[in-house]
């Protein structure tokens, strides 16, 4: 095993259910975590859900239940979409979990044993949908520009975190780690954060009983519990280990957070500045991507406008709504959803364009040799370009995954069904079966065996991205059990594996094409 990979969506808070912009990220990390696993990676996908702080209370409040009944069943909604949708994660994390909060309370009284911790009175403007306190500049017209509700003017006094401390530390860190934040403009975004005028202070990580018990106590102050997201980000620990588990130290070295950008802060400044004072190196990676809108609004349960991924797995199948969040969304920026949208993808890339390669090669491979993989005779320029579209296709497909541009590496697998395709028509099988001339077996067999063995790589690279349609790819071409084997990207780079006598089937189309209904 070489390299490692920890890859963490954030841990969601209970008090939605999931819709599509949570989905995203887990989609992301998911594919992510599976790409690494076939590349022979030690790898860890840690998921989970929030559950603690004001947003909590309020919402146990208004429905007359306890914190605790409302987080066990929202969190329950969580773990159970995830694994009905099948992703690949590790651990379910909650913040209620003993070991997190154990673990919370150790770094708490580390921070404070350290004298990074001191007791001040406050005054500021709280948005308890965001769940943190307001400067002048981030408000919009008085309200969080998020929530879009008015903001609660608070006095209390507090433990404050010294993160102030930490910010020429931070901004070296960001300036000499080029890769740290990316895309770069969220790096750039947050060093305006750090910059002095910005008005960010230091950060108050304590809520008094009196106004909020619903939270982890801290282990110096039995008054006061823990501020939500200091006590959500360490879960990014918990779930690993921390301080000795046997994989922790590995894991952290290779730890990277997706996150959407409305948690930059958390994650870009609080979070590393924690890690400082804690005498941790910061994780390796921040990878920031943008909202999915609807009608130029973006996706939450306050607006009502959420997408249900369940509904979507049942109307069009989940790789298929997998494959269009990932190609239809350039990692970092916004865009719109629309099922006319997902439609038209699903159309043109998936049934027109993958389906039909499979359907068409393995129809032929039964009418014209026999359903077994056909021997093929001396590969000819036409076979070398197949052979060389596809190694380098491996190639370009790990790069492009490896820097988050799932759009480019999804384009670079279809430009590898469209040369397949059109080989196809230049060589034209079934003319040759039809008109019998001489030698026509030997053509059909090398184009068939061309094909088949294309079809073999491209099961291999659509496997992190669609990973029940790469398996039925596989089973019909007669090797089901090629992933529990495969390195990516070597195996799909290296031609000429599948083994001609290897009998194929036809099976159903896999992505019937979608009529809509006008
Ligand atoms: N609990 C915090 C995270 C703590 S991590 C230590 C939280 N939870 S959340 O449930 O509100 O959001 C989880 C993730 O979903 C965030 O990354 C957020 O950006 C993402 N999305 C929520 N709506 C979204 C869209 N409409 N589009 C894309 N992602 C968005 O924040």
């Amino acid at each position: 095993m070489t390299g490692a990979f920890y890859a963490t969506t954030p841990i969601f808070y209970v008090n939605a259910e999931p819709h599509i912009g949570h989905t995203y990220t887990t989609v992301v990390v998911d594919t992510l975590a599976r790409y690494h696993r076939l590349a022979g990676e030690k790898t860890f996908f840690l998921t989970g859900s929030d559950e603690h702080g004001e947003k909590i209370a309020e919402v146990a409040l208004e429905l007359g239940e306890t914190p605790q009944a409302v987080a066990d069943r929202y969190s329950e909604a969580f773990s159970r979409t995830w694994q009905t949708l099948g992703f690949s994660f590790d651990r379910f994390i909650r913040t209620t979990d003993p070991d997190h909060k154990q673990v919370v309370q150790n770094i708490l009284q580390k921070i404070y044993d350290a004298g990074e911790i001191d007791f001040r009175e406050y005054e500021g403007l709280y948005c308890i949908g965001c769940e943190r306190f307001f400067t002048e500049r981030d408000m919009v017209g008085g309200k969080c520009p998020d929530h879009d509700r008015p903001l609660e003017s608070r006095k209390e006094s507090n433990y404050f975190f010294k993160m102030t401390h930490h910010f020429e530390w931070l901004i070296d860190y960001i300036n000499s780690h080029p890769d740290f934040i990316r895309p770069d403009r969220y790096r750039n975004e947050v060093l305006g954060m750090l910059r002095e005028d910005s008005g960010l202070g230091d950060l108050s990580i304590s809520r008094p009983k009196s106004r909020l018990e619903w939270g982890i106590e801290l282990p110096f102050d039995t008054d006061y519990i823990c501020y939500v997201w200091f006590d959500a980000l360490i879960n990014y620990l918990t779930g690993i280990g921390y301080p000795d588990g046997p994989d922790f130290a590995t894991l952290w070295g290779a730890s990277q957070h997706f996150i959407g950008k409305d948690i930059l802060k958390p994650h870009a400044v609080f979070w590393p500045c924690m890690l400082h004072a804690i005498g941790l190196e910061p994780y390796q990676r921040l990878n920031v991507h943008g909202f999915w809108n609807v009608d130029d609004r973006k996706v939450s349960k306050s607006l009502g406008n959420k997408i249900d991924p369940l509904v979507m797995r049942d109307k069009y199948g989940f790789d298929s709504f997998r494959y269009f969040l990932l190609r239809d969304m350039a990692f970092g920026t916004d865009s719109d959803f629309s099922e006319e949208a997902l439609v038209t993808r699903i159309n043109a890339d998936l049934a027109n364009n993958l389906g039909n390669l499979v359907s068409r090669t393995l129809n032929m491979t039964g009418r014209f040799c026999g359903g077994n993989v056909p021997e093929p005779g001396q590969p000819g320029a036409q076979e070398q370009a197949v052979a060389d579209a596809a190694a380098t296709a491996a190639g370009q497909v790990d790069a492009h995954l490896r820097s988050c541009e799932f759009h480019r590496a999804l384009e670079v697998i279809q430009g590898l069904v469209d040369t397949v395709n059109r080989y196809l028509e230049a060589r034209a099988p079934w003319k040759l079966a039809k008109q019998k001339a001489a030698g026509w077996q030997a053509h059909v067999n090398t184009t068939l065996y061309t094909s088949c063995e294309a079809l073999r790589v491209l099961s291999l690279l659509v496997a992190p991205f669609m990973p029940e349609t790469a398996p039925k790819i596989l089973e019909r071409l007669g090797i089901p059990d090629a992933l529990a084997t495969t390195r990516l990207p070597d195996d799909a780079a290296t031609w000429g594996s599948l083994a001609p006598g290897t009998p194929t089937s036809k099976g159903a189309p896999l992505f019937p094409r979608i009529e809509v209904e006008s």
